[in-house]
């Protein structure tokens, strides 16, 4: 099994650093974003308020002057008043107004109009359309609105003359400019304040990960014991180190399997060896007969043979846990096979006073299996169940069909196995009663056997028993070949 769940997370650790830097960037674009659209907003509004205003004052000033025109044509004083003082009297926003007669001639003016605008390129009024006002750069660079209109003078006399009005916007200017200059400052600080602010968040999103990843570098096969605490952290978060916590949780386990199956492997392999150790020790300590070395050599031979059968089981289950395991699959009549197996134990069977049977059924049972390593799995089965069962017991040996898949069950009438032990049998080296298995010289690797082989064939072993009255395994397996 390899190691690599720490190498992982150092890889995800190291690509923090990109994550946060992004998350910055987003933050940061969409704070600039926003204060850029709100502040071109206002600043668009304010513009076009002010432009209304000075429109308004300008129609305003027109309005009054062409209504003191066509209603009080006589009175010079109001007119004069209106034109030359009111707009001397103002400190902000000078207004110029001039009224010229029909032939253009200066009728009145304010004073400074002159000096302020080139009179000369006042734009005329088929140019300013009521209510809206032209720009108009004033002789030192001052900026202006102006208008004009062609107003009647008294009612019915058919005389008119033109009204030119015109306003120093420059105050609004300055307004302007400075909104400008503070929208720059504006902008320029948040071009510093956002990445700062946006990156300090970010690494205080990141922080937790960065801790569990922390924690995922320094745990190693010697301790993994450690664990994640999930506690304070936000709850997408929590959810990863229980995740992770779970992942421990399984590679602990499978770890502690692993050693236990290596200590049992190593137990296993040593009781045979110090047999016939034992056995060669004793024999040679002193001069033998030829019939005494026969009965050593004899049970060397046999302690060998158990030892040679063990080493190939844990072969068998090795190779059949690599994804390599090659099956010769053929299609296989399941009684027959029955048939066979009940002939090889039937020797064994009849010696422990047992009766071994095969069900009868009607129609054949066919599927697509290894033929050998099917025939091993309910051989495996049968050595159980007359290893289990008493004399006067017996041992049923059925297949039927199952819509897609066959079933093959081996029923006894034994010993049965213990509720709190069943949940184990198909782990390695497990055996209920180990001094019972000891003398029947079980190993503990023939339902591990078992179970590897369904999983080579796709399907699964199930067994179910009650203790002192027997025991029933079913082998379930697909009809054909898995693809
Ligand atoms: N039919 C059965 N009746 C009662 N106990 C059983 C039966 N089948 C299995 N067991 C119990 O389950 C244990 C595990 O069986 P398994 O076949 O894996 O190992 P084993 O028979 O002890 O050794 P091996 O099959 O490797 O020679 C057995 O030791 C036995 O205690
Ligand atoms: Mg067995």
């Amino acid at each position: 099994m390899s190691w690599n769940v720490s190498s992982s997370f150092t890889r995800l650790a190291t690509g923090w650093g990109t994550l946060a830097l992004r998350l910055t960037a987003v933050y940061a674009l969409a704070g600039l974003l926003m204060v850029l659209v709100s502040t071109a907003s206002l600043y668009f509004v304010l513009v076009t308020e002010l432009e209304r205003s000075t429109g308004l004052f300008l129609a305003d000033k027109l309005n009054v002057i062409r209504t003191m025109l066509r209603d009080r044509p006589d009175d010079l004083d109001a007119l004069r008043e209106e034109v030359e003082l009111e707009s001397a009297a103002r400190r902000y926003e000078q207004f110029y107004i001039r009224l010229l007669d029909e032939r253009n001639n200066p009728l009145m003016s304010t004073p400074g109009m002159m000096e302020q605008l080139d009179l000369q390129h006042f734009p005329s009024q088929a140019q300013t359309s009521p209510g809206r006002a032209l720009s108009m750069m004033g002789k030192n660079g001052r900026p202006f609105r102006v208008t004009s209109a062609v107003a009647q003078v008294g009612s019915g006399s058919g005389e008119t003359a033109t009204i030119q009005v015109a306003i120093d916007v420059s105050g609004k200017e300055e307004l302007l400019a400075r909104y400008r200059y503070w929208f720059g400052v504006i902008l320029l600080g948040s071009l510093v304040i956002f990445p700062l602010v946006g990156y300090h968040i970010a690494r205080q999103g990141i922080r937790p990960v960065e801790e569990i990843a922390n924690t995922a570098r320094q745990i190693s096969s010697s301790n993994l014991r450690e664990r994640i605490l999930p506690e304070g952290y936000p709850s997408e978060l929590e959810s990863l180190a229980g995740t992770f916590n779970q992942m421990l949780d399984r590679l602990e386990e499978s770890f502690e399997r692993i050693s236990r199956f290596s200590a049992d492997i190593a137990h296993d392999l040593r009781t045979p060896v110090n047999n016939i150790r034992g056995e060669a020790e004793v024999a040679l300590a002193r001069a033998r007969t030829v019939d005494e070395y026969r009965d050593v050599l004899g049970s060397c031979l046999e302690e060998a043979v158990r030892l040679s059968n063990l080493i190939s089981d844990l072969l068998f289950l090795a190779r059949a846990e690599s994804p390599l395991a090659h099956l010769h699959w053929a299609c296989v009549d399941v009684r027959e096979l029955l048939g066979s197996v009940r002939d090889y134990y039937e020797g064994a069977a009849a010696e422990g006073g047992i009766s071994l049977a095969t069900e009868d059924g009607q129609e054949p049972v066919i599927a697509e299996m290894d033929r050998t390593l099917v025939q091993r799995a309910v051989g495996n089965l049968v050595a159980n169940a007359v290893a289990h069962t008493p004399s006067g017991g017996s041992v049923v040996l059925g297949a039927e069909s199952e819509g897609d898949s066959i079933r093959i069950a081996v029923i006894d009438t034994g010993a049965g196995i213990p509720p709190e032990a069943l949940p184990r049998v198909f782990d390695r080296f497990f055996r209920v009663d180990k001094s019972r298995s000891q003398v029947s010289g079980g190993t503990g690797l023939g339902l591990p056997i078992v179970q590897s082989i369904m999983v080579l064939h796709g399907g699964n072993a199930e067994i179910a028993s009650q203790l002192g009255h027997g025991t029933r395994v079913t082998l379930r397996l697909p009809v054909s070949r898995p693809k």
